[in-house]
């Protein structure tokens, strides 16, 4: 068997995808990434009923989004084991096999997808990625019926619910519809299992996540362990033009990079929102002190805002300082103030 880890799983997967057939995969996830960026794109299953299609989406899109999901996994520091999945708006199982990078490995699974061409192709481009067959369930079902055909017979340590909530709708009026599948699938979890929405970084899905997130808070019915926990409303959403959303950095092997140069993509960020939510009585601990911005530079001192349980703060240090303590944080990460050097960083309260 071959072992996939961060560094391999891209490479790997594209020479797996290239191995299926003698033509150039290169035009082909070209024409892939236009259609997936034109204003009205197609449903994931129209584009892997082509099997150019298909084999470009596996062997480039998907592993990217099995990175994005697994760098997320990994920052959150769960306490799991070969954890059990529910994977919901499966599609090709990028959120299973992002836990399974994040985690070695799993015990058995379950994919729930309206649509079981992506859930099959997926399950086997990486049964033969890994050579060995995985215990995998897939469930054709809708998410917006009852949990009563596409609930597992298992409680999920980790129920992973990837880039699907938007295909709900966008804006207050679909916010009801994802309460309702959150604690639907909430009720299925084990006592610490904990859930994991994510969704694209793009303004209009991180803001309806952001707000799912107020919604959640004022109803007191679920713990939320990141990104924000003790906040009662989001400070981001206040204002119109920002949204909060996480940077994981990413570095591409050599063969795929050239590709990204071909196709003008430039992906040193793997970005995402997201949230992490557990049942109320569950033992997670949340931390607190979250960076929100990139990193700003003006008159010689760099910034960056972090959300906490005291209010959205400003950081602020000299740009000649060497520890470069603001530099080296990315966007989302959860970082602890009581671990830096006295009085390098400034932190003072946004009004
Ligand atoms: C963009 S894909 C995401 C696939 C995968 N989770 C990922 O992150 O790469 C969204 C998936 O959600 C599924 N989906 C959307 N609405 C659904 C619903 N009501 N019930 C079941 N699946 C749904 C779609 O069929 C599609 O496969």
């Amino acid at each position: 068997m071959s072992v996939l880890s961060r560094m391999n799983l891209e490479y790997q997967a594209f020479a797996h995808a290239k191995s299926k057939h003698a033509s150039d995969l290169v035009p082909d996830i070209r024409l892939l990434w236009k259609a997936l960026t034109q204003e009205r794109a197609d449903s994931l299953s129209d584009y892997f009923r082509k099997p150019a299609l298909r084999r470009a989406y596996l062997g480039y899109y998907m592993p990217l989004y099995v990175m994005k999901i697994a760098s997320l996994l990994e920052s959150l520091h769960l306490p799991f084991k070969n954890p059990k999945i529910l994977d919901l708006g499966a599609g090709p199982l990028s959120g299973i096999f992002g836990a399974h990078l994040a985690f070695g490995g799993l015990a058995k699974s379950v994919a729930v997808d309206r649509e079981i061409g992506p859930m099959r192709a997926g399950l086997e481009f990486f049964e033969g990625l890994l050579n060995k067959k995985l215990d995998i369930k897939l469930v054709q079902a809708n998410l917006r019926g009852p949990p009563y055909f596409w609930k597992p017979d298992f409680k999920p340590d980790i129920i992973i619910a990837a880039h699907v909530l938007n295909e709900f709708g966008s804006g207050s009026r679909y916010l009801e519809s994802k309460q309702l599948l959150i604690s639907q699938a909430l009720s299925l979890l084990d006592k610490n299992g904990v859930l994991v929405v994510i969704e694209p970084a793009s303004k209009v899905a991180s803001r309806d996540i952001m707000a799912l997130r107020d919604r959640l808070y004022e109803e007191h019915q679920v713990k939320i362990i990141a990104p924000c926990p003790e906040v009662a409303r989001c400070p981001l959403l206040l204002s119109r033009n920002n949204w909060c959303h996480a940077e994981f950095s990413h570095r591409r092997p050599q063969e795929l990079l050239r590709i990204d140069q071909q196709i003008g993509f430039d992906r040193e960020f793997l970005k995402c929102s997201y949230l992490v939510l557990s049942k109320p009585e569950s033992e997670h601990r949340h931390q607190d002190f979250r960076i929100v911005s990139g990193l700003m530079n003006a008159d010689g001192v760099l910034r960056r805002y972090a959300c906490t349980s005291k209010g959205f703060l400003t950081l602020s240090q000299s740009v000649r300082d060497k520890t470069q303590i603001l530099a080296n944080m990315t966007r989302g990460e959860a970082v602890d103030p009581s671990t830096w050097p006295k009085n390098l960083v400034k932190i003072s309260k946004e009004t």
